[in-house]
């Protein structure tokens, strides 16, 4: 039983990271600090762990570790924090995706569909743009826009519809009115399928995790050293598909681009070439761990060149 967050795929993706016990390693999203605390056992005395969080929540979760250090800010900037903390380049950087447990099963956070509480979903409270705000203000066709790229909800432009023709006459803020409001576009058979796509997209727009990741990805072949690895542990598609392109013909939106030769340069090699995925017996033990894929990319020590 997890206290904070159960860490998915903890040994696989720990033991794919440290290859250098006295190197310096980042982890993007601290959370409970399950993976931090597994890498600084990995580590010796003069290995250093830099990790990130944006949640206030998690600065309870701090081991008092000399080698340790926390940046309670977005990923986002994970480079100009590691340019200011004199840290570059990096040994490795572990990224394990989206919300915690704790996030999840607290009900003021809005995360859950089936706990009550404000329709909030910001990861952190330094966000000025809550869930509730977006189904307020957002125009029907933005959100048409983003039930269908981030829920790939099949009914998006009805649901929009129904969303803005609500505001005035319908609590909107919270999460009870909000299913309320949205109820005539629910599947009576898969409700909760259906509003754990709803609440997924709202979160991701909410946070703008896509932009976010892009970002980092994009950053992480300045950030890491050759022979370093970047590890992504994700849930979703959307958030796997641009890492696997990455990995596999180095730019987010999987393009080839060959030169005269007929080759690819990239920054990182996967290894191995398919995600991985827990275990039965770890998706017994965390139900959560189910949709979990991991992805392992080598810095290249030059730009590789592939046929
Ligand atoms: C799946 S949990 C990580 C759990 C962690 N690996 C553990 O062992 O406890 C994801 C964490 O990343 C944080 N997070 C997600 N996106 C972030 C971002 N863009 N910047 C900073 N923290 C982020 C969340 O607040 C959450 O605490």
């Amino acid at each position: 039983m997890y206290d904070y967050h159960d860490p998915v795929l903890l040994h696989p993706s720990v033991d794919a990271l440290v290859t250098n016990p006295d190197g310096t390693y980042v982890d993007v999203t601290f959370g409970g600090g399950g993976h931090s605390r597994a890498i600084l056992n990995k580590l010796s005395p003069k290995g250093k762990l830099i990790a990130f969080d944006q949640d206030e929540d998690t600065l309870s979760r701090v081991p008092q570790d000399p080698r340790f250090t926390l940046v309670n800010h977005n990923f986002q900037f994970t480079k100009p924090y590691l340019e200011y903390l004199k840290a570059l380049p990096v040994d490795g950087i572990l990224a394990d995706l989206g919300i915690s447990s704790h996030q999840i099963d607290v009900g003021e956070r809005g995360f859950a569909h089936r706990l009550n509480g404000p329709l909030d979903m910001r990861m952190s409270n330094q966000n000025p743009i809550s869930a509730a705000h977006l189904v307020n203000t957002a125009s029907e066709s933005e959100l048409t826009t983003l039930f269908k790229q981030y829920g790939e909800i099949p009914n998006a432009r009805r649901l929009a519809e129904v969303i803005t023709r609500s505001r005035g006459s319908k609590d909107l803020a919270s999460i009870q009115g909000f299913k309320s409001a949205i109820a005539p576009c629910t599947p009576g058979k898969t409700p909760a399928k259906y509003l754990s796509q709803v609440f997924q997209a709202l979160r991701i727009a909410v946070n703008k995790e896509m932009f976010v990741l892009e970002t980092l990805l994009n950053d992480a072949e300045s950030i890491i050293k050759p022979g370093g690895k970047l590890v992504v542990i994700s849930y979703h598609s959307l958030e796997d598909r641009m890492v696997k392109h990455l990995f596999q013909t180095g730019n987010l939106q999987g393009e080839r681009h060959t030169d005269l030769y007929g080759h690819i340069s990239k920054p990182f090699d996967n290894q191995p070439n398919a995600a991985i995925t827990p275990d039965a017996e770890e998706i017994e033990k965390n139900k959560r761990a189910r949709s979990a894929k991991m992805r392992i990319g080598v810095r290249n020590t030059w730009k590789k060149t592939l046929s």
